[in-house]
């Protein structure tokens, strides 16, 4: 924890889905599946997918102009863009880069990319409180967003039933009032199992030089053990963090976590003794839909008025990495 710090306001926060829809039984015409397989061990039946050119960076622009509107902040105000992103339309420039000419955010203002996987948007939160706790930035826009539909190879039926694509946006601001809306804000890496979730890059060594192993760039996933990792960490590490923020789970009003996997977050909720009501689920119409899915999880709940405003909630997640995190936030009114 930082002591004598800036304190932060979360300050609008916005989301953006693709419109195409595919459904389990759409990907029946691909591989040998069943909506009854994919709905019973994930809670996933559908899945936004981006179209034709449509990509991440369409979709985290969308995203940050709803949560730039929401700030009431202007494009000049923001004087920093991070977005974590681990399936992008392409590596360089950084999505942060497209998204900050797109929007017209002053050309100096530095704008880069994170790569934390699922776990993106808190490791982001985490960097913008640091540089915004120290003074050295004021306002700062954090998108994630992620085209995982075109990294998949569609011929696994493993990997490629749980993921859509999706972004979600936040804006975060030195707070003029005093309080703080990060109660408590953690992140961890072990990367000695990064090998659990992978997406290698192709590309060939000089012919001058020994050849490389190629890759065939898809997403590669050992489901069972990275279950088994989280199912395992997640919901003791929930539990430690809210006791190190000197709190009680009952205090916290909402859990967004995550969407993974349905039994996963059922984890997370039974070990903080949860009702269905406190926790935010949309798994079922976006599977995982990797940085993305905290901030629309977040975002879209408190559109639909299901997570009430000046409230709190606790974030969690996991991903690539493997890499974990969580956050203990406020949402005040008109943040949405
Ligand atoms: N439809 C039908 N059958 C299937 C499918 C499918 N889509 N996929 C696999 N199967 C079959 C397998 O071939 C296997 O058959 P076999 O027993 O005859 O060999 C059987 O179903 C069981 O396969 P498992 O892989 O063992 O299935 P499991 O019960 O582990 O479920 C799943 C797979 C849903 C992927 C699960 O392991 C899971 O959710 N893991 C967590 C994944 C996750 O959270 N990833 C996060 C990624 S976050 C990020 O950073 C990108």
């Amino acid at each position: 924890m930082i002591n004598n710090i800036i304190p932060l306001k979360i300050a609008g926060v916005g989301y953006c889905i693709p419109e195409t829809v595919v459904t389990n039984d759409d990907l029946t015409k691909l591989y040998d599946t069943s909506d009854e397989w994919i709905y019973t061990r994930t809670g996933i039946k559908e899945r936004r997918l981006v179209s034709g050119n449509e990509s991440a960076v369409d979709l985290g622009y969308k995203a940050a102009e709803r949560a730039l509107e929401k700030s009431g902040l202007k494009v000049e105000d923001i004087d920093m863009v991070i977005c974590a992103s681990s399936a992008p339309p392409e590596l360089y420039p950084a999505i942060a880069c497209r998204i900050q000419a797109h929007m017209g955010i002053p050309n100096d203002v530095p704008a880069f990319d994170i790569t934390a996987a699922c776990s993106g948007l808190i490791y982001a939160m985490s960097i913008a409180r640091g540089f915004i706790a120290s003074g050295m930035y004021k306002s700062i826009l954090l998108v994630a967003t992620d085209n995982n539909s075109r990294l998949l190879n569609w011929e696994d039926r493993s990997a490629s039933i749980l993921f859509g694509d999706g972004a979600g946006a936040m804006v975060v601001t030195a707070s003029d009032d005093g309080v703080d809306d990060i109660i408590s804000i953690d992140i961890r890496a072990n990367g000695s199992i990064g090998d659990l979730i992978k997406l290698p890059l192709a590309g060939k060594n000089c012919p001058l030089v020994e050849a490389n192993d190629e890759q065939p760039q898809f997403i590669e996933m050992n489901g069972k053990e990275v279950y088994k990792f989280v199912a395992r960490t997640l919901p003791q590490y929930v539990e430690e963090m809210i006791e190190k923020a000197g709190m009680k789970a009952e205090e916290i009003d909402y859990l967004i976590p995550h969407q993974a996997n349905l039994r996963i977050i059922q984890a997370v909720q039974e070990r903080l003794g949860y009702s269905d009501e406190k926790v935010v689920t949309n798994i079922k119409y976006y599977g995982n839909t990797s940085a993305a899915s905290i901030p629309l999880a977040m975002a879209e709940s408190v559109e639909q008025g299901k997570v009430k405003l000046g409230s709190t909630a606790i974030l969690c997640g996991f991903g690539a990495g493997m890499t974990w995190g969580g956050a203990i936030v406020r949402l005040r009114e008109g943040i949405c």
